[in-house]
Order: C-alpha cells, then sequence, then structure tokens
C-alpha cells in the first residue's frame, strides 16, 4: 500500500517538474537568426534573403527580415516600399524598433536598413547597445530573424556572419563567385565560426548543374578547411527574377509557381527540416539579442 501511494506521489513529482520544464523552455525560445551572404557581390543575395522569408512564412512560419546591406539597402526599394524610418532612426534614439517595422506581403515582417547608415563598424558602444535592446526586443517573437548583408568581408560583414545561428553563402556557378565565397567560409572558419553552414547555388542552367557544383564547393571546404557545408538547394537563372524587381513586387508573391520560386520554396522546407535536427541544445546560446551581443563584442575587440 506505502509503496503503491509513493510510486504515485513519484508519477505527479515528475509530471509536474516536466510541466514547469516545457514552461522554462517556451520561455527560452529564441529567434533563429540566418545571415544571407556571399564573397561577390550581384550574386543573389537579396533576392535569396526576401523570397526565402516569404517561403518560410508561407510555411507557417513568423519571419523578420533585417535589410543590413547597409550601404545600399535594397529590399523595401525591391518591395516597391518606402518606408519613413530606417535602422538610423533607432541607432539616434529618435524611434522605437516598433516604429520603424513595416509590413511586406505574406505577413513578412521587415526591418528597413536605409541607405547611408553608419557602419556598425563605425558606431559608440552606446549606438550599439541601443541597436542590441531594440532588436533585442523581439527576441522569441519571431521564429526566424533572416539578415541580409553586403558582400565580401568588411569587418562589418564579417561580424554578421560570426554571429549568426547559421550562415547560408549563395555563389553562382561562375569560378569567380564560387572562389569568393569560398574566402568568404575561409574567413569565417579561422575566427571559430560556431554556427551552422550551408551553401545555396544560384543561377543555374539545370538542377544536376547545382547539385555538381556544391558537391565540389562542399569538398573543397572540407579538405582545405575542415568545415561542414550542407547543401540547402539550387535556383535556376530565370528572366522573371529581374522582371519582378522591375515590377516592385517578390517573386514568391507575384509567380509562386515558377520554377525559381518552387526551388526556393524547397530550400526553405529543407532548411526547417534541418533546422529541427541542428537546434542548438542550449536556446540561450542563440537568438536575436545573443546575435547582437556578439557582433558588439566583435566591434569592441577589433578596434
Ligand atoms: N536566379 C536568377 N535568375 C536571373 N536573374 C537573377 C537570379 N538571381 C538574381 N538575379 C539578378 O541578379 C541581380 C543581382 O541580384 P541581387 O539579389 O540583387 O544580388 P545581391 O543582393 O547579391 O547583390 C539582380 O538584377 C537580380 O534580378
Ligand atoms: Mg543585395
Amino acid at each position: 500500500m506505502i509503496s503503491d501511494q509513493a510510486d504515485k506521489l513519484r508519477k505527479m513529482a515528475q509530471g509536474v517538474r516536466q510541466q514547469i520544464e516545457a514552461e522554462m523552455l517556451g520561455n527560452l525560445r529564441k529567434t533563429r537568426t540566418i545571415v544571407v551572404s556571399s564573397g561577390k557581390g550581384g550574386v543573389g543575395k537579396s533576392t535569396l534573403a526576401l523570397n526565402l522569408s516569404l517561403s518560410l512564412c508561407r510555411e507557417g512560419k513568423r519571419v523578420i527580415l533585417l535589410d543590413a546591406d547597409l550601404g545600399l539597402a535594397n529590399i523595401d526599394v525591391m518591395l516597391g516600399l518606402s518606408p519613413q524610418y530606417h535602422v538610423q532612426h533607432l541607432v539616434q534614439g529618435r524611434k522605437s524598433i516598433k516604429e520603424i517595422i513595416i509590413n511586406g506581403p505574406l505577413g513578412l515582417k521587415l526591418i528597413p536598413g536605409g541607405s547611408g547608415i553608419n557602419e556598425l563598424a563605425n558606431l559608440s558602444d552606446a549606438e550599439l547597445k541601443r541597436i542590441m535592446t531594440e532588436i533585442g526586443k523581439l527576441d522569441g517573437d519571431y521564429d526566424y530573424m533572416i539578415i541580409d548583408t553586403g558582400a565580401g568581408i568588411s569587418k562589418n560583414v564579417i561580424s554578421f556572419l560570426l554571429a549568426a545561428d547559421e550562415v547560408i553563402i549563395i555563389t553562382t556557378p561562375e569560378p569567380t563567385s564560387l572562389t569568393d565565397a569560398y574566402g568568404c567560409i575561409k574567413t569565417i572558419a579561422k575566427q571559430q565560426y560556431q554556427g551552422a553552414l550551408a551553401v545555396v547555388i544560384n543561377q543555374v542552367g539545370d538542377h544536376n548543374e547545382g547539385l555538381m557544383v556544391a558537391e565540389k564547393f562542399r569538398l573543397v571546404c572540407r579538405q582545405f578547411l575542415e568545415v561542414d557545408i550542407r547543401m540547402l538547394g539550387s535556383i535556376p537563372a530565370d528572366s522573371l527574377v529581374g522582371d519582378v524587381v522591375r515590377q516592385q513586387k517578390a517573386l514568391l508573391e507575384a509567380y509562386p509557381k515558377s520554377n525559381p520560386a518552387k526551388s526556393i520554396q524547397q530550400i526553405a522546407r529543407r532548411l526547417i527540416n534541418l533546422d529541427g535536427a541542428a537546434a542548438p541544445a542550449d536556446p540561450r546560446g542563440s537568438g536575436i539579442k545573443k546575435f547582437f551581443q556578439k557582433i558588439t563584442r566583435f566591434m569592441r575587440d577589433n578596434n
């Protein structure tokens, strides 16, 4: 009898503990930060960042897109939006994060970087902290924060890459683009990048070309840099991609059934599945706040 009661109590205690753990995990749930970057410019970063974000929205995810190509912000232009406020209003303390977020298609939220903003590298500690505090308030409100960056390996861009939960490098099959993509990965590998790493091959003739290029790229990175890169997919070269820019619409919105749109939707699905497998064991190590903390620390250490 007595052992029966003890058993019941033990089970009750176990149930309560599981419930507490589940609730704590819920509170700790963080937004996954994904940076889209490339070595070379003009290879399709903004196209992928925008349409991947929209594809994730279509998969029922809550997504916020940060346009951090701070020199030449253009996601808003691609969508025909003219936001009133940008990240610099936040830096200057003139606006809150809620005031600068704008609505994109399919429920996407957008943080416009604005053109002419000082590079993060030139911001003071106080200004960086303001960005961190304000944008950090969004942590957990979204499943994904996708970050579109400028090309190359400026201090600014490198800090973003090193801080991300996941980096997606986009390249075309052209040797110059591949070499620069490799250089970019080499730079972050040398600096002990800890997050996940993926590659997308853009402007391919067909799917097989994408697979072949990605496989070679993966092998070179493994052999010479000892890093593992997962292949997320490829996107065909298609004149529709340029057409929608002129129409100031997103591809995923205007032509969701086109080949490049379907390819990007597939990339989004793969990303979600892989993220499930690769989610960090300790969610406290990731998220938006952590992302900006890491950037701030990097800027401080490298000034
Ligand atoms: N798959 C594609 N097929 C055809 N044109 C593309 C494709 N991807 C990108 N482009 C075009 O290449 C140019 C650069 O793309 P963009 O996304 O702005 O690159 P980035 O952000 O890397 O500078 C744009 O004119 C865009 O329309
Ligand atoms: Mg761009």
